[in-house]
């Protein structure tokens, strides 16, 4: 069957965290950069001293250097935004040459080529027409949820404001988005930077038109921008009025790399915009991506730059999205409309209201099927878990009703299929409704629990029931029990650094805007992809009433901020509110914003972890309005996230759980009046809650509220219980590949229990694995000698023996380590992204040890080895070795 479109992949419990056969870990490096390729940052013409200056640019400087190595390379983009971003985009032929950029005049920074996934909505149906059951009827509930309708009624539409759209292109032949491309249209123009055919692995093939008729994401973002109003769905965009300029960047299908979105980034500015908006990114942690990187800049050079945070939530904290980290950059997070567009089946041979099954499209079941249920109980706790009796009937033409719980949905369809059926529906074992994943050679969808009672009743009582699935008409508006809440998808931050991810939220969840002509036109989609054309929307008509001034513009962020309005963590009286790290400052009230008579700033009060932290933070309080207002202050908490899963080192998955326990703040003053144009600083002191267990790393967060008596302002804090130096970031456990792991994987993929000699031919060659439970900002792996002289702990631990024991974080004491010798260097990575628990996606690390050479080109020489592995903790000291974690591998003999 088609894999079910899901708003949030329902996995059964037990699923979680199964060991992953270490056979199928593919023998090839999989880091999330491209091999051998750099952004290379050099000095501004005006840093070159004169003498030179005059002979060349910063860049014929650079490549005459590897030229007089001997490198050979090419440059596949060059970077000349003077006083923002100069470097170029260079491929090496041979890795080890690396060395040689380092050591070229002017260079300043040195960052890997990330690649990014193209933007998987969460969720995608296109509709049929203004009938379709599957549009929310209160679409533009956005728009109320979050003052634009107010702000449309007073005629603010974005008229004046200039906004770069970095996505898959858009088509522009949209009626409701202008009909056309260029000068006096609503597209006032864009750019192709990489083609149809690009896939993030190929060479890209510019050309001056970003059409986009083939994937439809970027159409889609346009329209929560730009959507003219009067179409049938009557919606319409938030700054209907704002000019658009699109910049494409992925082809119809595949990633994008860093030095595409730079240039996409350099050229928006270049080109005037006055807002940039990326609905892509990929799972990260830190802040230091080229593309972050230039982005941040940007933010501080005056412009509006909306990032998404990612719809990473199922892996939850410290795991918001690149580029989205960018320092300056609004991160957005995504807020769940109200309804589920779901299907509905009917009930036949008794009298029941269709049963509604949660899957956007109809199950591709034509008959009319009998029911067969594989319990009689409606409170069996594992039916179907094990082997259907051999009494039960073939159930080729039957529909299967099968309880939820205890083992997987996969498990129990394949002992319902071992009988020959084909189609089921599970009924949940309580109040859960969401989409289920049973593999691609059956049919199935979760119905509630009451439904598939009643079904089961049925079937015991003999009743002639049976049950079709309409394939068309069947749509239904679910109320979504999650809306108004913030979208489970939302990355959570903070990021490693603990800089404030995601800022804000927008409506991301169930939002209907329009597609590309050929695709539909029209249709519904989820993600913080959709959330970020929303703020940078709502930063135009902040912009087109308080004028585009750099400062105006640098102070979006803080107004979008400060006029939050806080989300809760559920619909249940007494929870927590959300946590920050994944609410941001809460919800965008862009009303609010536009017509806010006092600034706040700054509106991010970051505590910081126990080791660095800033308890007492000031801001300042300015009234704006003309006449004189008296404010109070008060703290209002929010949820304290527990990250890591306690007494382990794994993060907690998402939902990240909350406790209620609050930070305690006292401010001061904590009431004030201010006469028109006056301004108050205020100290709040800030003290995170007592009595958590610390290997939980709680973060917590909150606000503290200003009142005026008429308008609602806030800060926003957030905090560790506990120091990251403390977090263990490298995974020294069995438990996802049921060996222990960091490894090394010889030529057969299995794991080196001995000595290994290889030869460096095919496959013949050495494979590091490792995963990151946390983030490092320094990966160092370097040759030693296989008798390297360490403290015993480390000897004994894989010299020869079969078995390997694993003792880091490696308890060597100060300064024994440093004198270790190393004999080179294999392979050094900055700020590595945590890995998560997909196996299939950024479940682990692997590095092929390719060549038998040094990072600086030097044949290693035949003989024995050993890798020397260490990942630094964060805001652990690069120059200190107690600081790193270390894995010392068995012997490695080259034999080449
Ligand atoms: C894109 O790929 C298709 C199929 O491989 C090919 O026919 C077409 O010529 C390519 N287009 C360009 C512009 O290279
Ligand atoms: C659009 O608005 C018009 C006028 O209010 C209304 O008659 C029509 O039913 C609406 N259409 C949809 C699809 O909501
Ligand atoms: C779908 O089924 C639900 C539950 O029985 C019912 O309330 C709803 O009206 C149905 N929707 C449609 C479009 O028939
Ligand atoms: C339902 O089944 C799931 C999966 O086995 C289990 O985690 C959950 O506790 C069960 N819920 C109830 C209410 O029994
Ligand atoms: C699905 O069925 C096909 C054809 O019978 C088979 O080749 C394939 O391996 C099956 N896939 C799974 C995941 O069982
Ligand atoms: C379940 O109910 C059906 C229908 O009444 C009956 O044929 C069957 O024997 C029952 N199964 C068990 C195990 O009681
Ligand atoms: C938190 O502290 C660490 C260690 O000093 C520092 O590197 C980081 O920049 C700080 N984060 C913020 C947001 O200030
Ligand atoms: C590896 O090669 C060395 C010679 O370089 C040899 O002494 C040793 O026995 C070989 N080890 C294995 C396991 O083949
Ligand atoms: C390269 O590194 C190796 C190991 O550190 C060293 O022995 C060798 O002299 C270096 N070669 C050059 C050209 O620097």
């Amino acid at each position: 069957m088609k894999s079910p479109t899901s708003l949030v992949l329902l996995l059964s419990a037990c699923s979680a965290f199964a060991a992953f056969p270490i056979s199928s870990v593919p023998r090839k490096s999989n880091l999330p950069t491209v091999a051998n390729k750099f952004i290379v940052e050099v000095n501004d013409v005006a840093n070159i001293p004169t003498a030179k200056r005059s002979l060349a640019s910063p860049h014929e400087l650079l490549y005459a250097h590897l030229k007089t190595r001997d490198v050979s390379f090419h440059v596949t983009k060059e970077f000349k935004a003077e006083g923002l971003f100069v470097g170029a985009a260079i491929t090496l032929e041979n890795p080890q040459d690396a060395i040689s950029l380092q050591d070229a005049p002017g260079v300043t920074a040195i960052r890997p080529v990330r690649m990014f996934d193209s933007p998987k909505p969460v969720f995608k149906h296109v509709v049929t027409g203004p009938d379709d059951p599957a549009i929310p009827p209160d679409s533009e509930s956005t728009h109320i949820l979050t003052g634009v309708d107010k702000l449309h009624a007073q005629g603010i539409l974005g008229s004046g404001i200039k906004i770069g759209i970095i996505d898959t292109g858009i088509d522009y032949t949209h009626p409701f988005l202008g009909g056309a491309i260029g000068p006096g249209n609503k597209i006032i123009g864009g750019f192709d930077f990489v083609g149809d055919n690009y896939t993030g692995l190929n060479t890209p093939m510019p050309d001056d038109d970003p059409l986009d008729q083939c994937n439809g994401h970027g159409t889609h973002v346009a329209g929560i921008i730009g959507c003219n109003p009067g179409n049938p769905f009557n919606i319409s965009g938030v700054a209907y009025e704002a000019s658009i300029t699109s910049y494409r960047v992925f082809g119809c299908t595949g990633s994008v790399t860093d030095d595409v979105l730079v240039d996409a980034l350099l050229t928006g500015f270049k080109d005037g915009q006055d807002i940039l908006t990326m609905s892509l990114g990929g799972a990260d942690g830190w802040t230091e991506s080229s593309s972050a990187v230039v982005s941040s800049r940007l933010a501080g050079l005056g412009k509006v730059i909306t990032i998404a945070a990612g719809n990473d939530g199922a892996s939850g904290s410290w795991y918001t999205s690149s580029p989205g980290n960018a320092i300056n950059a609004i991160s957005v997070a995504s807020l769940d409309n109200t309804v589920i567009p779901l299907q509905n089946a009917t009930v036949n041979g008794a009298q029941h209201d269709p049963i509604t099954y949660f899957d956007t499209f109809p199950l591709p079941v034509t008959s009319e099927l009998p029911i067969f249920a594989t319990s009689n109980s409606t409170t069996v706790v594992d039916d179907a878990c094990n082997p259907l009796p051999d009494t039960t009937p073939d159930l080729s033409d039957k529909l299967v009703i099968i309880r939820r719980g205890t083992c997987t949905f996969a498990q129990k369809v394949a002992n319902a299929a071992a009988k020959g059926a084909q189609v089921a529906l599970i009924y949940d074992n309580g109040s859960g409704f969401a989409a289920i994943d049973v593999g691609a050679n059956f049919t199935a969808a979760l119905i509630q629990a009451a439904d598939g009672e009643f079904l089961v009743q049925e079937f015991v009582a003999g009743a002639p029931v049976t049950i079709s699935f309409p394939q068309s008409g069947g749509s239904t508006n679910f109320p979504d029990p999650s809306g108004g809440l913030i979208s489970s998808f939302t990355s959570y931050g903070p990021s490693n650094d603990f800089f404030f991810k995601p800022a804000v939220a927008a409506p991301g969840g169930n939002i209907l805007s329009t597609l590309p002509v050929p695709l539909g036109s029209f249709g519904v989609e989820s993600g913080t992809s959709m959330a970020t054309p929303f703020t940078a929307a709502s930063a135009a008509l902040i912009l087109s009433v308080k004028g585009k001034s750099a400062d105006v513009a640098k102070g979006v962020r803080s107004l979008l901020e400060s006029t939050g309005q806080r989300v809760a963590s559920s619909h249940t009286d007494g929870d927590p509110l959300q946590t920050v790290t994944q609410q941001g400052a809460g919800l965008v009230n862009v009303f609010n914003a536009v017509h806010a008579e006092t600034l706040v700033s700054p509106t991010e009060l970051i505590v910081n972890d126990t080791a660095h932290a800033v308890p007492v933070q000031k801001f300042t309080i300015k009234n704006t309005g003309s006449t004189s207002k008296k404010y109070t202050l008060s703290h209002v908490p929010a949820g304290t996230a527990l990250t890591v899963q306690a007494g382990t080192i794994f993060p907690a998955d998402g939902p990240v759980p909350l406790t209620d326990a609050p930070a305690s703040v006292s401010v001061s003053p904590s009431s004030f009046s201010l006469r028109p144009g006056a301004s108050q600083t205020v100290t709040a002191t800030i003290a995170g809650p007592h009595g958590l267990d610390a290997s939980t790393f709680p973060v917590y967060s909150g606000f503290i509220e200003i009142t005026d008596g008429s308008q609602n302002f806030h800060v926003t804090y957030l905090g560790l219980v506990g120091s990251l130096i403390d977090k263990q970031v490298v995974d020294d456990t069995d438990i996802f590949f049921g060996v222990p792991i960091p490894t090394i994987l010889d030529s057969q993929g299995n794991v080196q229990a001995g000595p290994v000699n290889y030869t460096f031919v095919g496959l013949d060659l050495p494979t590091l694995l490792w995963r990151q439970a946390f983030g490092t900002p320094r990966v160092v792996v370097d040759l030693v000698d296989p008798n390297i002289q360490v403290n015993t702990s480390l000897n004994t631990r894989a010299d020869g023996s079969n078995k390997i024991v694993f003792t880091f974080p490696q308890p060597h004491k100060a300064g024994t380590f440093s004198q270790v010798p190393t004999l080179g260097s294999i392979l050094e990575i900055d700020f590595l992204s945590r890995n998560n628990e997909d196996p299939t996606g950024n479940g682990f690390n692997t590095f092929d040890v390719v060549t038998p050479t040094f990072a600086n080109g030097t044949t290693i020489p035949n003989g024995l080895y050993r890798l020397l592995f260490r990942a630094l903790k964060i805001t652990g000291d690069a120059t200190n070795e107690d600081d790193y974690e270390v894995y010392l591998s068995p012997i490695i003999g080259v034999n080449a």
